[in-house]
């Protein structure tokens, strides 16, 4: 008999004391579970238009046979196509598995054990995770009236801060920095550390004080800025995303990046998205505009708070547990997402679908406010 495995010595600290996220099960498995028979996904902000027309055409005409080969390792044909859109260089793009993994690359490249990152308590975890278990300390500045703390972020770098992540605008709260106050906090941080900026819903905006991350790259070499294929492109299923940043820094960068890592699917389809010539960012911004206004109207109406202001998502502070509600929901058709885990107690978050599944969520939602001790959750 083998001896056990000494975990205790063979893990670091930093990754022993770390809880594993646990994904939602499968569609088939929850409607099971709930017991219904079909769900809407509102609870990952993704786009139910699907994918723009001509991904659809290179997706459904894909041959088989290039599967069989490794796709391009550095993507290279998209960072082309994307270095003419950013007008930047080829290399100063780096495609990931999702911006999910680019995120990973950049802290690998900037951070050791003992260094921090500073960004807010009340975001898109993902950076905070990744330093966690990674030795980096997570500097979690709150939120003012649910926007990023400009000064507060500043005050909170020493000589062993690396990277700021800032998500503009803000998921969960659809808040966002304007461009004066990121020039702001540009000037103020000197170069001290990085910059990210982690503009996933960059494609709902539709305010004029919105920041433009191409005229701030090309004046600060120390700025970063990510972007997905997942939200407004629809295709999160093939996990694709991005970040373009200053010459040197992306050299930096691509060290600790992952060849190989983005699937030759996923390289075609995001070439062909970016071939779509505004019809499908008009139609998926209508969308999410009219179901923004129905869901507001309707939660006025409910008595129930929201906080809602860009980005395909809202906030609702519902009188009731958030994981209770979430369950309420489920049996119902309706997946929401429980917003504790985002230091949100009492709230989720629904991401804003066609104006008739909102009208659905809303109906399941009136059926549940009033009637919270009658409904038996299933185990
Ligand atoms: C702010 C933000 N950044 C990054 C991501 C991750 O995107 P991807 O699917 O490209 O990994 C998400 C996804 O929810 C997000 O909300």
């Amino acid at each position: 008999m083998m001896a056990a495995l000494d975990l205790k010595r063979l893990v670091p600290g930093h990754v022993l004391g770390f809880e594993a996220y646990v994904p939602s099960k499968p569609d088939a498995e929850l409607c099971r579970l709930y017991q219904v028979p079909h769900l809407h996904r509102l609870n990952n902000n993704e786009n139910p238009l699907g994918p723009p027309f001509p991904a659809r055409e290179v997706l459904s005409g894909l041959n088989p046979q290039i599967v069989s080969s490794y796709p391009s390792g550095d993507s290279w044909a998209l960072r082309g196509k994307l270095a003419e859109l950013w007008q930047v260089e080829r290399d100063q793009i780096v495609i990931g598995n999702g911006a999910n993994e680019v995120i990973g690359f950049v802290i690998k490249a900037f951070c050791g054990a003992g260094d921090n990152i500073v960004t807010a308590d009340r975001t898109f975890a993902v950076a905070e995770w990744i330093a966690r278990f990674s030795g980096v300390t997570p500097r979690l500045i709150p939120l003012l009236d649910y926007r990023f703390d400009v000064t507060g972020m500043v005050t909170a770098i020493d000589l062993r801060t690396k990277v700021l992540f800032i998500c503009n605008p803000n998921n969960p709260t659809g808040t966002h920095l304007t461009t004066d106050e990121l020039e702001d906090l540009l000037q103020r941080v000197d170069g001290r550390a990085i910059v990210v900026l982690d503009e996933a819903y960059a494609e709902y905006m539709e305010v004029s004080d919105f920041p433009d991350s191409r005229v701030l790259l090309e004046r600060h070499p120390n700025l970063v800025v990510f972007r997905t294929f997942s939200k407004a492109w629809a295709l999160a299923g093939l996990r694709i995303g991005y970040l373009v940043g200053g010459r040197d820094l992306v050299d930096a960068v691509r060290r600790t990046a992952i060849a190989y890592s983005i699937n030759v699917i996923a390289q075609e389809a995001a070439m062909a998205a970016l071939q779509d010539n505004g019809v499908h960012l008009r139609a998926t911004r209508e969308m999410v505009h009219s179901s923004r206004s129905l869901v507001s109207i309707a939660m006025q109406n409910l008595n129930v708070p929201t906080i809602s202001h860009n980005g395909n998502f809202m906030m609702l502070k519902l009188p009731m547990g958030d994981t209770g509600a979430h369950r309420q929901l489920m049996r119902r058709g309706y997946m929401v997402r429980a917003m504790s885990d985002f230091r949100f107690p009492g709230w989720v978050r629904l991401s804003l679908s066609t104006p008739s599944v909102m009208g659905g969520f809303i109906g399941a939602l009136s059926e549940i406010l009033p009637r919270l001790s009658r409904v038996s959750e299933p185990s």
